[in-house]
């Protein structure tokens, strides 16, 4: 009798353990393009039970598109009943209009995430930097902007010359100054310039043009063109003393922005390279003393010596006054393989001289 209580029991409660594993249950909802999400208490919740409810709400930046459609889905067995919120983006309407400029629009109606951009009528200008609001979910960010009307300061100062009206403390949106130069030098720009809707003058002020320096070119002689001064257009010709060697144009022009191109320079030669050891010239350089500017020499290894690496440049350039670095490098000749197949050929030959000896004596006994 105990014993068959017992197997009741336990079947009992084999069928309630299966029962509870078995009961249905529902994961977590979710409505894709509704733009909604589960309200807070649920968030982390990941299995509930048949018959609970879960309850939805707006993304933020978004509202009900219907203020009565149910809020909360329930499960039923293993699935979820329909949600009937459904959320689109809030507005942020037109923001208040301010004088003397408008808003440019990107496309959008002013909803949520959407872009609009102050714009200061001509000769005006924004007050402060940030010109673009944002529809944010409270509403239009920053501040209404103002357009406060452009003024400029004086015009800059020019060297050689001057405005030819007295300067004023503050000009008006497009109001013209004009600049002139000191005595008959060539203006370079420009004459006049207005107030900018930016508050600056535009373009930038002219140049008066003092023409061009005198160009100190050591051991250059001057061959063309005038002497000093030197107005616009005006031009040199160059060539370099003997034994010097012209590093640049020989035939500049005095431009807006001095000489163009740049004047050479004339270079003198380097003296013969002489690195000692067992490098040595080629023989053709060698009875030469001065080498002309970007002119080679080559070198060799001296007798009994070899290159270390057969394949590195034996040459070098003369540069300003200086020769570029020799890649030779040269070793004993009698170090390496060779020297013992020479010690080899030279016991052959103390052989054969001995034998050659021997018979020789040999012969002058008979
Ligand atoms: C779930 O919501 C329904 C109707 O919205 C309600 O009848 C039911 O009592 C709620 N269930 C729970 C567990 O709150
Ligand atoms: C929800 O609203 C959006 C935009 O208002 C609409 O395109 C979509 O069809 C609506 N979804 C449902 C299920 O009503
Ligand atoms: C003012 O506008 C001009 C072009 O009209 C521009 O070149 C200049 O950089 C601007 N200056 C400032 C300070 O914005
Ligand atoms: C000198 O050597 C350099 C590189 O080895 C070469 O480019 C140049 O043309 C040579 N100059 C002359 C004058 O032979
Ligand atoms: C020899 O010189 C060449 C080029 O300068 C280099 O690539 C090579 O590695 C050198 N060979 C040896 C054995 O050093």
């Amino acid at each position: 009798m105990g014993c068959k209580v017992l197997w009741l029991n336990v079947a009992l409660l084999a069928y309630l353990m299966i029962c509870e594993h078995v009961r249905a249950q529902c994961t977590q909802p979710s409505f894709p393009s509704r733009n909604v999400i589960v309200s807070d208490s649920h968030l982390s919740t990941q299995s509930f039970p048949d018959g609970s409810n879960v309850t939805f709400e707006c993304e933020i930046g978004y509202k009900p598109e219907n203020s009565r459609a149910s809020k909360s889905v329930t499960c039923v067995r293993n699935l979820w009943t329909s949600l009937e919120l459904n959320c689109t983006k809030k507005s942020c309407g037109s923001p208040p209009e301010f004088d003397n400029g408008r808003y440019e629009r990107e496309g959008g109606k002013g909803l949520f995430g959407d872009k609009i951009t102050a714009v200061c009528n001509p000769g005006y200008m924004l007050d402060g930097m940030i010109k673009d609001r944002v529809c944010r979910d409270q509403g239009w960010d920053g501040r209404d902007p103002v357009c406060e009307v452009v003024k400029c300061t004086a015009p800059p100062a020019i060297v050689n010359g001057q405005l030819e009206e007295e300067p004023l403390d503050s000009y008006e949106y497009s109001q013209v100054v004009t600049y002139k130069c000191n005595g008959g030098l060539s203006l370079i720009g420009s004459p006049t310039l207005h107030c900018s809707e930016n508050g600056t003058f535009q373009p930038d002020p002219p140049k008066c043009m003092d023409g061009c320096p005198k160009p100190e070119i050591p051991h250059a002689i001057r061959i063309g063109g005038k002497s000093p001064p030197y107005k616009l257009n005006n031009f040199i010709d160059y060539r370099c003393d003997d034994a010097y060697t012209m590093k640049g144009e020989y035939h500049i022009v005095c431009k807006e922005n001095g000489w163009n191109p740049e004047p050479p320079k004339c270079i003198g030669p380097c003296s013969r390279p002489d690195l000692g050891g067992n490098v040595i010239l080629t023989k053709e350089f060698r009875t030469q003393n001065s080498f002309p500017y970007k002119s080679n020499v080559t070198f060799e290894c001296d007798r009994g010596y070899e290159p270390v690496n057969s394949t590195v440049s034996k040459s070098v350039t003369c540069e300003e006054n200086h020769w570029t670095k020799l890649l030779l490098t040269c070793k004993d000749h009698s170090s390496g393989d060779r020297s013992s197949s020479s010690r080899n050929t030279v016991v052959a030959w103390i052989i054969t001289l001995s034998v050659l000896a021997v018979l020789g004596l040999i012969k002058g006994f008979h």
